[in-house]
């Protein structure tokens, strides 16, 4: 199988991801909804959502990174809209985690 164009990595770490919620889901729901809607709108040629431990700005946590594979783009996500420092990054620009998790995906597509 070819490399997808998207990674998208949650964060489930259980030192602080895995504990946290967001909208009553911790991380691992929230891996389970996104590879299931991927799956289920046909993306899974492009799109590969895993698992992976800390990927820093455990604060903001649940942690998602969105990585476009043809553009180089990383785009963070959390439980803010905000710029933020985060440690080994610095300062950032923090999406906050869409409501229809599979916009994550979407909105990054090229
Ligand atoms: S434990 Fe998830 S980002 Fe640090």
């Amino acid at each position: 199988m070819a490399k997808p164009d998207l990674n998208i990595i949650v964060c489930v770490d259980p030192q602080r991801c895995l504990t946290l919620k967001y909208q009553g889901r911790n991380s691992g729901a929230l891996l389970q909804e996104i590879q299931d809607q991927v799956r289920d709108q046909g993306l899974s040629e492009r799109v590969q959502a895993t698992p992976c431990r800390c990927i820093f700005g455990c604060t903001y946590g649940p942690r998602i990174d969105v990585i476009n594979r043809v553009t180089g783009e990383k785009v963070l996500y959390g439980s803010v809209e905000a710029p933020v420092i985060i440690s080994v990054r610095g300062r950032v620009d923090m999406k906050k985690i869409p409501d229809h998790l599979i916009e994550l995906a979407q909105a990054n597509l090229s």
